[in-house]
């Protein structure tokens, strides 16, 4: 299959946020992870009654492609879509924990056109993996 295009990866995130279990915010949220082996594993977010423990659209799709036992867990882009927000960028949380599959783009929807943010700008200086290696 061929790799989607930003405007795909949008799309799907759409979608995406059309199954958001939001009873709480009504904020639904969709994220699509493209791995750099071309999967695509999309995400919602997923509120609790216990608010804290509400799990973002991003963070989803991060465990799930963990679950999928893909060989390849190494993103390539991320893109997310708020139905009530756009440009919707990836909370601080979620930034850290595409940081640590290598994320290397965020895609949002800025006036309607699909806009690609290098991760580098999305998370200055950010703490990983290899951070472990220098102690
Ligand atoms: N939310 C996400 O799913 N991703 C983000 O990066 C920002 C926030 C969700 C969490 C909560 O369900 C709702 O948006 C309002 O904060």
């Amino acid at each position: 299959m061929a790799i989607p295009t930003d405007a795909e990866l949008l799309a799907m995130a759409q979608a995406a946020a059309h199954h958001a279990y939001v009873p709480y915010s009504h904020f639904p949220v969709g994220a699509v992870l493209l791995t750099e082996g071309g999967q695509v594993i999309p995400g919602c977010n997923v509120e609790n009654a216990s608010y804290g423990l509400t799990i973002c659209a991003e963070r989803t799709a991060v465990t799930r492609m963990v679950a999928r036992q893909i060989e390849d867990r190494r993103i390539e882009v991320a893109a997310v879509v708020g139905l009530k927000a756009s440009p919707c960028f990836p909370c601080g949380a979620c930034r850290q924990v595409l940081h640590e599959f290598g994320c290397r783009f965020v895609v949002v929807e800025e006036d309607g056109e699909p806009r690609r943010y290098p991760f580098a700008q999305i998370l200055p200086h950010g703490f990983g993996p290899s951070d472990l290696d220098n102690s």
